[in-house]
């Protein structure tokens, strides 16, 4: 397995491109179930999940099409895929790749919705959390599938198609949103979601969706309206920039100092994680190419945190920021209200020198003078990318272990930190 070396203590300047959003990448990719018709995603990041995703979507019977790069396009400006689900030749998603991807159980709404039936594995836990999907069925449930468990995997049918219905998430979900926002789309009849998600991801799949044919009103609301169509069609679409990926290198450079343009960043994405940033010392400037962000001389300022759901702190951002205040003048508390066990990366950043206590959700981080480079490892995406983060303003070299995490969400990482003078570099499982 790869892992990545990082020699700390050198600042950050130049400029990284931001790439499309992973977490809007799989639910648009979802989506294309949804038609006989080819949707086309431009700004497509290239991840682990989104490959993985192809596999998944491809046993259904969508053809997956890379379009190729127009004159002038460079490595950074994102490919343009082509999904074309004609015929769905199987409703059944797997364990063994549902297990590896939790999104991709979202796949059960819009084939139920189309299809009238669907078989797909329940996902199990993770390593932030139960991560339960009650509510996702819920949601189903009540536009009119008829839902059994059998042998691990949730069976769903709808023979006559779905039927709209008034939906009350008792808890906001992003997940819960996104599938029923697709199978609303081609249920008959209105249906309204109460206490929906408001995350960008959200508005991204809906403005998708309505350019397919949905008719949504409200997404970005906690209500949204939708009145169910016989079909929908092919459409083309852009997918919005990774906003957890601009937190995540903005948070770096307020780590190490320097000064680095997000390109495509925009501040209205991650407004809570910018004015977090900004109270521990950062500047931020928002440009006609993204954001800018700097910070010289005085150190970090501890700053407390609470994560909830969109407009306010992200859950994806916990970690990253922790890191941060590994290195602040203080005491800070960091609030995870999210998901019941995302402190893993806790352990890890203690051995880098950290000083963090935890008591229940909340983590209480003291701020050190300095940290020390050492061998770590993480068990999910954003746990290692704060490792990444920690390693960067350490004193000699850390070596992260379990890359794959990072491959999952973040497209080229150490070419993009690289890129802006940092010291790092992947050593390949062969070499
Ligand atoms: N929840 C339930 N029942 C459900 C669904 C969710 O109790 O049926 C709970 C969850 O256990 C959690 C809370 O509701 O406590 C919120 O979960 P949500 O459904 O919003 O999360 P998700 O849709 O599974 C997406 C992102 C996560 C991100 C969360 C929160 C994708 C592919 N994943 O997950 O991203 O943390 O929303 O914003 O979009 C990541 O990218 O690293 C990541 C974990």
């Amino acid at each position: 397995m790869d892992k990545i070396k990082i020699v700390g203590g050198t600042r950050l300047n130049g400029v990284i491109p931001i790439s499309g959003a992973k977490n809007a990448a799989l639910p648009l990719m979802i989506a294309s179930l949804l038609t006989r018709e080819t949707v086309t995603l431009a700004n497509m990041p290239l991840l682990a999940d989104v490959m993985l995703l192809e596999r998944i979507l491809g046993n259904h019977g969508v053809d997956y099409a890379i379009a190729g790069k127009r004159t002038g396009e460079s490595v950074d400006a994102g490919r343009t895929v082509h999904l074309t689900a004609r015929e769905i030749v199987d409703t059944t998603a797997p364990y063994d790749l549902v297990s590896r991807m939790r999104a991709s159980f979202w796949v059960l709404a819009p084939l139920v919705a189309r299809c009238g039936e669907a078989r797909v594995s329940l996902p199990g836990g993770c390593a932030i959390g139960t991560r339960p999907v009650d509510l996702l069925l819920m949601a189903l449930e009540k536009l009119g599938a008829k839902l059994d468990i059998e042998n691990g995997y949730v069976v769903a049918s709808a023979k006559n198609g779905l039927t709209g219905a008034e939906i009350d998430f008792p808890k906001v979900t992003v997940g819960g949103t996104h599938t029923a926002l697709m199978a609303a789309s081609l249920a008959r009849g209105t249906t309204v979601l109460r206490n929906a998600a408001r995350e960008p991801e959200v508005v991204d799949l809906a403005d998708c969706l309505i350019k397919m044919g949905a008719r949504i009103k409200g997404a970005g609301q906690s209500t949204i309206e939708i009145e169910g169509v016989g079909s929908l069609f092919g459409a083309r679409h852009a997918v919005m920039p990774d906003r957890i990926e601009a937190g995540t290198y903005a948070m770096a450079v307020a780590m190490t100092g320097g000064d680095v343009l997000l390109a495509g960043a925009r501040s209205d994405l991650l407004q809570a994680g910018l004015d977090a940033l900004v109270q521990a010392g950062a500047s931020i400037t928002e440009t006609n190419e993204g954001l800018r962000v700097t910070r010289n001389g005085a150190g970090i300022s501890p700053v407390d945190v609470t994560t909830a759901p969109f407009p306010a702190f992200p859950t994806d951002l916990q970690a990253q920021f922790m890191a941060l205040m590994t290195r602040a003048k203080g005491v800070s508390r960091i609030t995870e209200t999210i998901f019941e066990n995302r402190f893993m990366h806790v352990q890890e950043l203690a051995r880098l020198g950290a000083r963090i206590k935890l008591e229940g959700d909340t983590a209480i981080v003291t701020g050190a003078d300095h940290l020390d480079g050492a061998p770590v490892m993480a068990t999910d995406l954003r746990a290692s990318v704060s490792l990444v983060i920690a390693a960067l303003a350490a004193r000699g070299e850390t070596t992260i272990n379990r890359v794959y995490h990072l491959d999952r969400g973040f497209e080229r990482l150490e070419k993009k930190l690289r890129g802006c003078g940092a010291e790092i570099e992947r050593i390949t499982a062969a070499g």
